[in-house]
């Protein structure tokens, strides 16, 4: 049995990925979140069979419902996608204690622990495609921890690329800049939602998508959509990243 498995599938990037995987060769769909109602709508629009896992990544016991789920199974796995993630908005001594532990338990240990334990049932010519961020190309004041746990998706899946090359197995980082999603109402629900104002340039979650299962495909370890977000990444290789911190500064307000 050939399963896709995607993250975050609730809304926003992941359910665009969902729609798309569902088109693929796949047998089944796996789809996670937190909200059960919002998958279930989601599996009937889909013509592919969905298994639910309503699971809160944050909770480190939660992958094992995963885990358990595929050694029960004669599943390999085609497509991981790793699209739940959270951002709040605000300084760091603004934010509570759970904000801060909650960002680095979802984006960080969650998405590695999610690929940790989906790696031994992938099969050869799979593809694993890691959510980071635009903002993980360099530090962000204000955005200080999301930003680093995008730093941290960007190169641990990059490398993680390189080590899982002999068995024909892909990862890809999308780095997504601003895209209109939920992600917006879940950032701004905090202490200082003001600490970042200015949205410029926002990416549809189609296109994001598109473009990434398209690097995908291609065996790209980066996907950046949009000349902006491209430029961006260029700037925060060739600026000292206190130059590009600053620039940051004057245009988040
Ligand atoms: N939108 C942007 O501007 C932007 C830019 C760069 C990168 N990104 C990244 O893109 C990814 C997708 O975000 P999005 O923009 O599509 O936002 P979104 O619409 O808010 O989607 C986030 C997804 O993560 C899931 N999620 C959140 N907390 C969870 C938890 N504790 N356990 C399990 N699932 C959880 C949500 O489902 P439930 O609430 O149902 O659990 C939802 O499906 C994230 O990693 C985000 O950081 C977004």
């Amino acid at each position: 049995m050939k399963a896709a498995i995607i993250t975050g599938a609730s809304s926003g990037m992941g359910r665009r990925f969902a729609v798309q995987a569902a088109k693929g060769k796949v047998d089944e769909l796996w789809v996670v979140a937190r909200r059960e109602d919002r998958l279930k709508e989601l599996e009937q629009e889909l013509d592919v069979p969905v298994r639910i896992f309503p699971l809160d990544l944050e909770q480190p016991g939660s992958v094992c419902v995963l885990e358990n789920a595929l050694k029960e199974g004669n599943i390999r796995v085609s497509l991981l996608v790793n699209a739940a993630g959270f951002c709040k908005f605000g300084k760091t001594a603004e934010q509570s204690r759970a904000e801060v532990t909650g960002m680095v338990a979802l984006n960080v240990a969650a998405l590695t622990a999610v690929t940790q334990a989906v790696l031994p049932y992938m099969e050869r010519g799979g593809r694993i495609i890691q959510i980071a961020s635009v903002a993980g190309f360099q530090p962000l004041p204000g955005m200080n921890v999301y930003a680093a746990s995008k730093a941290y998706v960007l190169h641990y899946s990059r490398a993680l690329n390189r080590e899982l090359k002999k068995q024909g197995i892909t990862v890809t980082a999308v780095c997504p800049g601003w895209t209109k999603t939920e992600f917006f109402d879940v950032a701004k629900q905090t202490e200082n939602p003001g600490e970042v104002k200015n949205f410029p340039l926002m990416s549809r979650a189609e296109d994001v998508v598109r473009k990434a299962l398209k690097d995908s495909e291609k065996g790209k370890d980066v996907s950046v959509f949009g000349f902006h977000n491209k430029l961006h990444r260029l700037g925060a290789k060739l600026f000292p990243h206190r130059l590009v911190m600053a620039a940051w500064e004057r245009i988040k307000n």
